[in-house]
């Protein structure tokens, strides 16, 4: 059994969390941020699906246990395949967010504005580290199971 990176998963909920919370103020601000959740509550879910368990992968991996292989491989061609658009969708978010983050300093949300500085900056390490790190947890785990 694998085990998510707890960090990872704190993260998403608590912004998931706080952004549910955020689209309730009533306002422009609020309505910014439900048109955020329609592209990052996907996004999110993909991630969990096909990100987190390749990261979770990786201490096994690293430690030389190469049975958890059988459950990253089936993984691999779909997270190839969805690979590019994971950063695509970055693109859309940050959009989205640039706009949320806009209209909360205008309407004196500091906490919104806040919450979408760290929305940014999970995003910049999913694709500075976690992404690249997940595809190639996939790739090994697919290596060695040809090898088994
Ligand atoms: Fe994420
Ligand atoms: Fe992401």
């Amino acid at each position: 059994m694998l085990h998510a990176p707890k960090f990872l998963e704190e993260e998403h909920s608590e912004l998931m969390n706080s952004l549910r919370n955020a689209s309730k103020t009533g306002d422009e601000t609020g309505k910014a941020v439900g048109r955020l959740l329609e592209k990052l509550e996907p996004h999110f879910q993909d991630e969990e699906r096909l990100v987190t368990p390749c990261l979770a992968a990786l201490t096994p991996l690293a430690e030389g246990d190469i049975t958890v292989s059988r459950q990253i491989t089936p993984l691999l061609t779909e997270l190839e395949r969805r690979y590019r658009a994971f950063y695509e969708e970055h693109k859309v978010i940050r959009e989205r967010a640039l706009a949320v983050r806009n209209v909360a300093a205008r309407d004196g949300h500091s906490d919104i504005v806040d919450l979408i500085d760290g929305l940014t900056h999970h995003a910049e390490i999913e694709e500075e580290v976690l992404y690249p790190a997940a595809l190639v947890s996939g790739k090994y785990a697919a290596a060695m199971s040809r090898k088994t």
